[in-house]
């Protein structure tokens, strides 16, 4: 199909000051004329793209451009064949409403009968949503009464079990290591969890167990292996180090021993609240706390569930814990779950690594696997390497600057949108993550919060 434009008046005639006083013109517009094909119009009009698939569950707010309702559930659009799958990953700039989107999102899911998880909220900021839908919040405190187990799984395949725990200890061990395990130690680790699982039975290994596992190995298994205990215990000296820190160390007591705390399938959301940790800690635990809800979640009942990671770029700098992401969403894929990724700016997916590094295509992985991709507004110079990223066009790029608070480019696979996305007052009194700051200066200036 093609498409001419002519641009030409209604009415020639001359220049006259409408009633509020501003000069208008019927004169003739005279442009050439311009023919394009429809797909190379779509290129230049980016956002004149087809209405998304008619979705009724979980209203967004409005298209910009057309007023239009705009509504989002990742498994109706993903099952409408319009995303490759059901992740998606939302950036922009502080203080743009990445969160509230996010949070919006997930209360009014819920109201579809979608579960929400957030594996772990560094700010403290999801509580107040968890306790306003009836659902369950777990506070990791140092020094409180509750602890979870990491090495928890729910999967009755011991294979899929010890791949579960392995990736998690692996990630662990090199993210507190700052370097990748050696072939020996992989072969250390992967002995003292099987010793540890024997002698535990029946109950859920501990990371205790796994210490005792790896300061005494098993002879017999040591000997299987071609290798003696002297060796092994020489293999695995610098991995009890890194996991006595969640002993011993800054995360003792968070999670180092059976969970105190069990998940309820029937909860309409999970938040695990780390706002009490430290930054120093605070990648190394998100990993615990998210490995420990992702195993508990991922069983074949568990339904159509959010996964969301806020503030997720403090995972992203540990090549470790990007690779046990990875792995994890691949999994979670054929659960039915969605992971929400929230960064800051696209460049947070760099930060895994250098250019060619093993990190940066792992992290550009995660990218690839977010079918939806949604950019709240982008610095200038962010824009060029969000606009790669992401391949928008020219058009896309300019918009990235410019969009106001709460009102992001959706990006789907053919097509995108500029949306507006609307609160409701209820959701305003919940999502308010400004009104902290808002206090902190009127205590400051004396004055009332605005
Ligand atoms: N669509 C919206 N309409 C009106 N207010 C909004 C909207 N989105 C966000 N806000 C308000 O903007 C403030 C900041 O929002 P939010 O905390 O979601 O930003 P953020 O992008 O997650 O910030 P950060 O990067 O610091 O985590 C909140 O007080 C929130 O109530
Ligand atoms: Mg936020």
């Amino acid at each position: 199909m093609s498409t001419t434009r002519t641009a030409r008046s209604r009415k020639p005639g001359r220049a006259f000051r409408t009633r509020a006083g501003r000069l208008q013109s019927w004169l003739p517009l005279r442009l050439p004329p311009h023919r394009a094909s429809s797909s190379m119009l779509a290129g230049a009009y980016p956002f004149l793209s087809p209405p998304p698939p008619p979705v009724d569950r979980a209203l967004v707010g409005t298209d910009a451009l057309t007023g239009e309702r705009f509504a989002f559930d990742p498994w109706d659009l993903y099952a409408a064949g319009a995303l490759t799958n059901p992740n998606v990953l939302l950036a922009g700039v502080i203080g743009q409403g990445k969160s509230a989107l996010a949070k919006s999102l997930a209360i009014r899911s819920i109201a579809y009968g979608r579960r929400v998880y957030v594996p772990a909220d560094p700010k403290g900021e999801w509580a107040v949503v968890a306790e306003a839908v009836g659902g369950t919040v777990v506070r990791l405190v140092p020094g409180s009464s509750t602890r979870i187990n990491p090495l928890d799984v729910t999967a009755a395949d011991p294979l899929i079990a010890r791949g579960q725990r392995l990736r998690l200890l692996t990630a662990l061990v090199e993210a507190t290591l700052e370097r990748p395990l050696a072939p020996p130690e992989h072969s250390a680790l992967d002995a003292a969890l099987r010793s540890a699982v024997g002698v535990c039975g029946d109950r859920q290994v501990t990371v205790p167990d796994l210490a005792l596992a790896l300061a005494d190995p098993d002879p017999v298994a040591s000997r299987a292996d071609g290798t003696s205990v002297t060796e092994r215990s020489a293999d695995g000296r610098d991995l009890l180090h890194a996991v006595r820190r969640l002993i011993r160390g800054d995360l003792a007591g968070l999670f180092d021993g059976p969970s105190t705390v069990t998940l309820d399938r029937n909860t309409p959301m999970l938040v695990l609240d780390l706002s009490a940790l430290d930054d120093e800690t605070l990648a190394v635990a998100m990993t615990c706390a998210a490995g420990w809800v992702e195993s508990a979640i991922v069983s074949p009942d568990s339904g159509p569930s959010w996964v969301i990671y806020d503030e997720a770029w403090r995972v992203l700098r540990l090549e470790p814990l990007v690779r046990r992401m990875q792995a994890q969403w691949k999994l979670a894929r054929a659960y039915g779950l969605a992971n929400l990724l929230i960064l800051h700016r696209l460049s947070d997916l760099d930060a895994a690594g250098d250019v060619g590094s093993r990190a940066r295509s792992l992290a550009a992985g995660l990218l690839a696997d977010c079918s939806t991709r949604i950019v709240y507004r982008q610095e200038s110079d962010q824009v060029g390497a969000a606009g790669a990223a992401l391949g928008l066009s020219t058009t896309e790029r300019d918009v990235l600057t410019a969009l106001p608070r709460g009102t992001g480019l959706w990006s789907m696979p053919g097509r995108s949108y500029v949306v507006h996305h609307l609160l409701h007052p209820d959701e305003l009194a919940v999502l308010d993550t400004d009104q902290a700051f808002r206090l902190a200066t009127a205590d400051l200036t004396g004055g009332p919060p605005c």
